[in-house]
């Protein structure tokens, strides 16, 4: 529970204190000549067409305010798209079948545009949570969900997978889940790329439907699944519509990280109150930015996913090459997202390891970050530019000889 402190202990509200106190966050800005492998920032491969619709929208003077909870014309067409492909159809960008058929499109009044999925989760924190309440986070998860549970003073609660390549610790979350407000979870993963099966959310949706708990699926990298692996969207799964609130957002799938446009989908009397928490916090999106995804949706979007998922195999497969010239290294390529989630037993404090590569040159992120049941891991971005990715891993894999010859002698000394 939050600690009932008085203002007058510091200007600071209470709730921000154990944010600040809590979070696992890490620093995203490195030195001069450190190659970063630790964000997920796909900007580098955004499609021309992004570039030429946003000039457009700003040469015709679409600069105005929009609706507050965005573009109708946007959330219509992000309506339409929801019902077809990567969420479930017979064309899913992988090219594998669809696990099942796909979605009627919801309405699109349900729809909020959002600064990119980070001030959608942040509203639906704000509008859904009452101090105190908890909030189940399957961990190794994405460390914005804690954050942002916290800031509405409810109560993060991690469950761990162990080995941390499975998305839903299943039984984990039914023993929890009694008392519960809400449980977050990120499909594909970050940061392991473990993807959810059809089996894995029905089984989910029975707990959530016994233990009345609330699910927010944030399904930013759904574009980018790697066959045999398949997608399956929680919107495919009916029994879970009346509490699903879906998180997603374009700047992974058009890589578009900076213009920020994202989206909630909530059950209409809960998509009412996230609207309007987000209207008070941030008011509309972006025009420009609105006009232009809302063209690239009507004119398809296909072809950016095919595109963006073979470039991303490829570097997948660069990193399995290198990762693999290390016989200590612990890792099983992703099925979805961009992230490569790996350890080196011998090295367990994966925020001294990331410092330590740091002084040699290359930035990854301790698995720490991701919650308890990240830490002994690290994770590394490979959806960047494809040759300094190259350099930051033989920067990587070279480190590790050294490091873990360091880590014996200090064993050895205690
Ligand atoms: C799972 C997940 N959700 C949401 C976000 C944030 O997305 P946005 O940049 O659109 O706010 C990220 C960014 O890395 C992410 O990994």
């Amino acid at each position: 529970m939050i600690e009932r402190t008085s203002r007058r202990s510091g200007p600071v509200a209470a709730r921000v204190r154990e944010l600040e106190r809590h979070s696992l966050r890490r620093p995203n800005v490195f030195a001069p000549g450190v190659i970063s492998l630790a964000s997920g920032d796909p900007a580098g491969l955004a499609p021309d067409r992004v570039v030429d619709r946003l000039r457009a929208a700003v040469e015709r003077g679409s600069l105005g305010y929009t609706h507050p909870y965005g573009l109708p014309r946007l959330r219509e067409r992000i309506a339409a798209w929801l019902a077809g492909p990567p969420r479930a159809s017979a064309t899913s960008p992988s090219g594998a079948a669809p696990a099942v058929p796909a979605p009627a499109p919801p309405a699109w009044e349900r729809i909020l545009v959002t600064q990119g999925a980070s001030s959608g989760l942040a509203a639906i924190a704000l509008a859904l949570l009452d101090p105190g309440d908890r909030v189940l986070l399957p961990s190794p998860t994405y460390s914005l969900y804690a954050d942002v549970a916290r800031l509405a003073g409810a109560v993060p609660e991690f469950v761990s997978a162990r080995p941390p390549g499975h998305p839903l610790p299943l039984e984990g979350i039914a023993e929890r889940a009694a008392g519960a407000a809400m449980l977050v979870l990120s499909n594909p993963c970050n940061p392991t790329g473990a993807v959810c099966s059809e089996r894995d959310l029905r089984e989910l949706t029975d707990i959530a439907e016994r233990h009345d708990l609330l699910v927010v699926v944030d399904e930013a990298y759904s574009s980018i699944v790697y066959p045999p692996a398949r997608f399956t969207s929680a919107l495919a799964i009916e029994e879970l519509d009346e509490r699903l609130v879906l998180v997603d957002t374009f700047s992974k799938r058009l890589c578009i990280t900076g213009l920020r446009l994202g989206f909630v989908l909530a059950p209409p009397a809960l998509a009412r109150s996230i609207q309007r928490v987000h209207h008070t916090l941030l008011g509309p999106v972006g025009t420009p930015v609105q006009e232009a995804v809302a063209g690239l949706l009507e004119e398809g979007i296909g072809s950016v996913d095919r595109h963006l998922l073979a470039e991303c195999g490829h570097r997948r497969e660069l990193v399995g090459e290198a990762l693999s010239e290390v016989p200590e290294v612990v890792y099983r390529p992703p099925d979805g997202g961009f992230y490569a989630f790996f350890r080196v037993p011998g090295l367990e404090d994966s925020d001294g390891v990331a410092r330590q590569l740091l002084t040699r040159g290359v930035a990854v992120r301790p698995g720490a970050e991701f919650g308890p049941g990240g830490e002994g891991w690290l994770r590394l971005s490979f959806c960047g530019d494809r040759e300094e990715l190259a350099q930051g891993l033989q920067r990587l894999i070279g480190a590790f000889p050294e490091l873990l010859a360091t880590a014996t002698t200090q064993e050895g000394t205690r």
